[in-house]
């Protein structure tokens, strides 16, 4: 399955960011700039999964300092490709699961649209990796996509963890079996709620957004 998701992201590189010119998806995309740029403005974040650096280059502009990983290189590049006004924004190579790489303590994390790719078997492990490489006290923000019928990808099947997954087609006509659990705000506090203080969730039109402190 891992194989299959990293291949798929591979491949959808330079395709990627169609996703967000969607018209439906233009004040939710708002509404989650607006809210990241004043939660980590200052703010060392180390980002997750950070795919194309959509997302990095519009919380950026106010961070203190940006480490920001994925374990595809050919979605690194269309990042490092793009304009950010801060320079103090590294991408480097990495898994979330992990994070073998990161060297330094971040107080900040974000990670975007990845949440719903864990199995559900591996979010505590990769929550418990994660905390390890962030400072006590730091902010944590995750964000994702909610289930909208007639708008998201219909749900192909549900294996015996009750893992959910869809079938993505790629422009060169390739389909994919993608793992893919719509994280509701039950499942963020119960996988949470023990081990963090301030935890928020809030529902927007086609994202949710989620966040604490440690
Ligand atoms: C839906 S995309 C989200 C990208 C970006 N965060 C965004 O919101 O635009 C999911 C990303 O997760 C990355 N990814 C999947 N599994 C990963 C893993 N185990 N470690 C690091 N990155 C991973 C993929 O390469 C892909 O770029």
């Amino acid at each position: 399955m891992q194989t299959e998701l990293k291949e798929y992201y591979k491949n959808r590189a330079t395709e990627f960011d169609e996703i967000y010119t969607r018209p439906e998806r233009q004040q939710d995309i708002q509404q989650l700039t607006a809210f990241l740029k004043n939660s980590l403005a200052g703010k060392h974040v180390l980002e997750i999964a950070c795919g194309t650096g959509f997302w990095t280059q519009k919380y950026s502009t106010d961070a203190a300092s940006v480490l920001a990983t994925d374990y595809n290189e050919a979605v690194l590049q269309v990042a490092r490709s793009k304009d950010y006004s801060n320079p103090n924004i590294e991408f480097v190579a990495d898994d979330a699961y992990s994070l073998s790489n990161v060297s330094q303590k971040a107080n900040a994390c974000y990670a975007g649209f990845w949440l719903s790719h864990v199995e559900k078997n591996k979010l505590s492990p990769f929550i418990q990796t994660l905390h390890k490489n962030l400072e006590p006290g730091s902010t944590v923000i995750f964000a994702d996509n909610l289930y909208v019928e007639g708008n998201s990808t219909p749900i192909s099947r549900q294996d015996a963890e009750g893992n959910t997954y869809q079938t993505r087609t790629l422009k060169d006509g390739t389909r994919h079996d993608i793992l893919k659990n719509f994280i509701t705000e039950e499942d963020f506090h119960s996988l949470l709620s023990d081990s963090v203080k301030n935890l928020h969730y809030k529902k927007l039109g086609h994202f949710w957004y989620g966040c604490y402190e440690l």
